[in-house]
Parts: C-alpha cells; structure tokens; sequence
C-alpha cells in the first residue's frame, strides 16, 4: 500500500479537540463507522498483548439518557446536589454529540500499570486522528466525579474518561499547532 507521508502528516498534525458546542449536527452515526474508528483503536501497541481496554458506546436516546442519569448521580455525589450550570453542562455535552464513548481498562499486573495507560492513549489517538475522514470531531473528557464514581464500567475496570463524538464544520476546521517550541521537547544528543 502506498502510504504518501504529506497526507500521514496532515492527517496527525490536524487532530484537535472539538468540543460538543462545536458540533453541527448530532446524528447518529452508522455502526459501521464506529465499528471501523474502534478497529483503529484497537490497532494500538499493548505490551505482552494484555488488551487492557473496553469501549463503552452511548448512542441513541436511550443510551444517552442512560449516561445523563448517571452523569447527574456521580456529580451530586461528589458535590452534594446539582446545580442549573453542571447540569446544563451534562445534558449540552451528551445531547450535541452524536456519540460518546466510555473509555475504561482493567490492568493485568503483567507489566506496570502505567504502560496500559499509555496503551490506551495510544488508542485514544488512534481514534481520534481517524475522526477526520468521516467528517467529525471530538474531544476526552475526564471529570473526576464521574470517573471516580460511575458504576457503568464493568467489575475490575477503572473509568478513564469520556469521549465526546460529533460532526464537525471541516469548512471552519481549527488550525495545526506550530511549532514556535520544537527544540524545547526535542533535543539531539
Ligand atoms: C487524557 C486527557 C484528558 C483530557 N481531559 C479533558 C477535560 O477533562 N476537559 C477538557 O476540556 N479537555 C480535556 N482534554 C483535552 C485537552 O484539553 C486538549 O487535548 C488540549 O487542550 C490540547 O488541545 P488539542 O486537543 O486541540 O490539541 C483531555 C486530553 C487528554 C489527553
């Protein structure tokens, strides 16, 4: 396959997050696409092949409202009662996307815990820098309250976060980063 290095370092060099209030439409979106976006995820390097990861999909009213339901219960948890801005907040972020995912592992103690956080970032990546060419966007999300307390991760999988899908304007798409502090991050011994 002839892979053109332009188009890899386009591809990589435009991920940005979108966030829910950017989102222009919040259809659903096909399952074969998903499937396709979690495929890509599930490419990602794992030491010792321990597949850490699970994908938890919020699509469709039900799910969603299922996920609002508990996003509300963990917040008055942790805060003691919910207010008008937090739970705005919720229900904006779920209603604009057209999917979210719940982002979990299960560490195997086969290596050190932090290389399957790195797996599943390398996933997160893998996903995120695919969102383009189907036209959308998102963004990880990691409120602690929900992560510290939800109950819709499986037993022995430790919640990492929310990521938020949706269409984007590619129209208005947001801008590469410089690279003004290349040699602060990069040096050649
Ligand atoms: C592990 C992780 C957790 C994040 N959690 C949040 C979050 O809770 N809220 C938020 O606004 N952005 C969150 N972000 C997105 C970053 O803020 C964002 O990547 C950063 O501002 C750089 O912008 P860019 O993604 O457009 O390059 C998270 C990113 C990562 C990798």
């Amino acid at each position: 396959m002839d892979l053109n290095f332009d188009s890899t370092n386009a591809l990589i060099r435009l991920r940005r997050s979108y966030y829910p209030n950017e989102f222009i439409s919040n259809e659903e979106i096909d399952a074969s696409v998903l499937n396709e976006l979690l495929k890509n995820a599930l490419s990602a390097p794992n030491h010792k092949l321990t597949k850490p990861w699970k994908f938890l999909i919020f699509s469709g009213l039900e799910a969603k409202k299922k996920l609002r339901e508990e996003m509300l219960r963990t917040f008055e948890i942790q805060n003691k009662n919910v207010t008008e801005i937090a739970q705005n907040k919720i229900e904006t972020n779920i209603n604009k996307s057209s999917a979210v995912l719940l982002l979990s592992l299960k560490y195997s103690d086969l290596v050190p815990q932090w290389e399957e956080d790195a797996s599943l970032g390398c996933a997160v990546e893998n996903l995120w820098i695919s969102l383009r060419s189907y036209g959308l966007g998102g963004y990880w999300s990691s409120p602690s309250y929900f992560i510290n307390q939800t109950r819709l991760v499986s037993d022995s999988y430790t919640c990492k976060g929310l990521f938020y899908i949706g269409k984007i304007d590619l129209e208005a798409e947001k801008p590469a980063k410089d690279f003004d502090d290349f040699s602060t991050f990069v040096s050649w011994i």
